[in-house]
């Protein structure tokens, strides 16, 4: 089996698994009260967790899979990219969110630093929903700052998701995620 049908073999094994998530969300959305009152156990929560193989995704692109029925933006960014979040300074009066939803490490500031899922901050993992009423962003360096553009209302993120101009209130969220190994990001 040659490479490329290796990819094709994960993506279509990792579509089968969001759509089933999909639906697990669809229903958990009509019991939420009475699971919310039973504190699910650890093999509940697993289920909605997914593995995504970004081995395909080139530096300067990103790859969107749907996690809990909502868009997950997976970025790997260019040097310019992170040149140019890195260099917002948080006191820089368009930077509306200083601090951010970030599972990963909650209670943190909006730095750049802070957000990527590795240290030399190429991979930047969103919720690709943006924080004033929920469409879906456009990417690929859309927008005044070079990053997310959402059209809905007019809001800009810039190349680290945070929302430097516009309606929307906070930064893109921070969904928890980790690299299991080299090529493999666990989203949940
Ligand atoms: S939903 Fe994005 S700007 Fe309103």
């Amino acid at each position: 089996m040659s490479q490329a049908d290796d990819h094709a073999g994960s993506r279509r094994d990792f579509l089968y698994y969001a759509t089933a998530g999909a639906g697990a969300v669809a229903t958990g959305a009509a019991v939420w009260p009475l699971v919310n009152q039973m504190n699910p156990s650890a093999d509940t929560r697993a289920l909605s967790a997914i593995y995504v193989d970004v081995s395909g995704v080139e530096v300067g692109t990103q790859l969107t899979v749907k996690w809990r029925g909502k868009p997950v933006f997976i970025r790997r960014r260019s040097a310019e990219e992170i040149e140019a979040a890195r260099a917002v300074d948080l006191g820089d009066s368009t930077l509306i969110d200083k601090g951010s939803e970030n599972h990963n490490k909650p209670g943190t500031d909006a730095s750049d630093e802070n957000r990527t899922l590795d240290e030399a901050g190429e991979w930047l993992v969103m919720m690709g929903v943006c924080t004033h009423l929920g469409c879906v962003p456009l990417g690929n360096g859309a927008g005044e700052f070079g990053g997310w553009f959402c059209p809905c209302h007019g809001s800009h993120y810039d190349t680290a998701g945070r929302i430097r101009k516009g309606p929307a209130p906070r930064n893109l969220e921070i969904p928890v995620a980790q690299f299991t190994d080299e090529t493999t990001i666990l989203l949940g």
